[in-house]
């Protein structure tokens, strides 16, 4: 009995320095043929079928085990799939194709290929999708999502992506803003000087999202920038760029203008009406109570009254941003951002982040529908 035994743990003794062995050498072989450099690298053959399915599946198993746990935030909010789709146009049809858009050749040449995200995206889970867009994926081309700092924008592009596999060509246009961008009727007109030469930017970069109106698209989403202050407007332009106000969507069209077009821009904006589209919320009482917050403050709370700088009726500094007409929802979505100190922007925003860690969840909706229900203030 017990020689059977040391027979076999002899035996086992010799099988595994064997697979010592085995191992040493096949790791020595891999060494000198990489060295030898016989290993093609070339894109242009593709992959075989076999790596593909491996690749494939160590991607989706790396997903799956990172994402394992990960909370997912509601996606339904209807301005989520009107920036994401903004950002889409921006970004990602260069290489994926769109509804709209056949893939671009050029793109169609990499390996692996970027796949229609049609057929793929809802093979993922919304918190896998949030795992890929926000991180990338090495070695193959897929970019990681340029500002590391926001979440909620990558859970835009989240919920544009479910929607996307059931999308004609006509709602993406909508959603990217592309029917803008290639309607350059004017308020442009009368542009002249330096403001001419930044019309091509506005109408098919900013416009996309903006408006060439200035009043943002979509129900409330995105920024107004129709009478907001120029020298706030390009502050903030600046800040971008520098990456010191956060943002993947706008870090990367900021960085692309010089001094002179972020001025020239922001006073186009700043020059356009602020216009009186329907009021969000009609809720008179949370109104009411917004506007005694914006007029008074919360002393109990130690926060100051939000119109001694932010109007109206007072125009502290050109710095100072305007709310009055802004979006409800822009408006709530920065206040949160500075709460969690993720809202950066030029050297004022440390006034901020104070005020708005002291108010409550409550107080933020009605000081946002407060300035939203203000209509046409524009006191130059
Ligand atoms: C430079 C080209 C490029 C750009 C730009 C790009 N991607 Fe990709 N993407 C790829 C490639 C290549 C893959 C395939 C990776 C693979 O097969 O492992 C990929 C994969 C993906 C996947 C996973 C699909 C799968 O099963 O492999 C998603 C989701 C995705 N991209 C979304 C986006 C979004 C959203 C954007 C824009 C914010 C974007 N991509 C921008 C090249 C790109
Ligand atoms: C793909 C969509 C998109 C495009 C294109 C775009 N923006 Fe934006 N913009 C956004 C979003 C989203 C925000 C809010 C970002 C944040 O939370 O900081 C924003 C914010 C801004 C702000 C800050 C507003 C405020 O009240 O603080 C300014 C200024 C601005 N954009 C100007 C521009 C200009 C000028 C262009 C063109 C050169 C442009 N944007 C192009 C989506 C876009
Ligand atoms: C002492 C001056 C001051 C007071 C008081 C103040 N703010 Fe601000 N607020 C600022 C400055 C400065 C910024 C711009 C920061 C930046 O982007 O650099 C700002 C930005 C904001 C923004 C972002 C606007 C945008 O377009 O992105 C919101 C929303 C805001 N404040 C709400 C409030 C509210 C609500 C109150 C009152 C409870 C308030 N603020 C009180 C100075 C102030």
């Amino acid at each position: 009995m017990t020689d059977l035994r040391t027979r076999a743990v002899a035996y086992l003794k010799q099988l595994a320095v064997a697979a010592v062995v085995l191992i040493v050498l096949g790791a020595l072989g891999g060494f000198f043929v990489m060295l030898s450099g016989i290993v093609p690298i070339k894109a242009s053959s593709g992959h075989w079928a076999i790596t593909k399915a491996i690749l494939d599946a160590a991607k989706r198993r790396s997903v799956a085990t990172h994402t394992l746990g990960m909370k997912v935030p509601p996606l339904d909010r209807p301005g989520m799939v009107i920036i994401g789709g903004g950002q889409y146009g921006f970004a990602c049809e260069a290489c994926h194709g769109s509804p709209a858009v056949k893939q671009p050749r050029v793109a169609a040449q990499m390996t692996p290929r970027p796949p229609d995200l049609r057929d793929v995206a809802l093979t993922y889970t919304p918190d896998e999708l949030f795992y890929i867009v926000k991180h990338g994926i090495k070695f193959t081309g897929m970019p990681a999502w340029p500002s590391r700092q926001r979440a909620d924008e990558v859970w835009s592009m989240v919920a544009f992506l479910r929607e996307l596999p059931s999308m004609d060509a006509k709602r993406y246009e909508d959603l990217t803003g592309r029917a803008i961008a290639q309607d350059d009727r004017l308020p442009m007109e009368d542009m002249l000087g330096p403001a001419a030469d930044v019309r091509p930017a506005i109408t098919q970069n900013c416009a996309r999202c903006h408006g060439v109106d200035g009043r943002g698209r979509g129900p409330g989403a995105l920024p107004k920038l129709a009478g907001q202050r120029w020298e706030y407007i390009a502050g903030s332009l600046a800040a971008y760029a520098r990456g010191e106000r956060h943002s993947g969507i706008m870090e990367p069209v900021a960085a692309n203008l010089g001094t002179d077009e972020m001025q020239a821009i922001a006073r186009y904006y700043a020059g356009l009406p602020r216009g009186d589209d329907a009021p969000g919320t009609v809720d008179t009482r949370l109104i009411q109570e917004g506007r005694e917050i914006a007029e008074r403050g919360v002393p109990g709370r130690l926060i100051p009254a939000c119109t001694e700088c932010h109007g109206p009726g007072t125009e502290r500094n050109p710095n100072y941003p305007r709310l009055a007409g802004q979006h409800a929802d822009y408006i709530a979505q920065q206040l949160g951002l500075f709460k969690g100190d993720r809202r950066g922007g030029t050297a004022y925003r440390k006034i901020m982040l104070k005020i708005a860690g002291q108010l409550t969840e409550e107080q933020v909706k009605a000081v946002a529908a407060y300035y939203e229900s203000l209509r046409e203030l524009r006191e130059r």
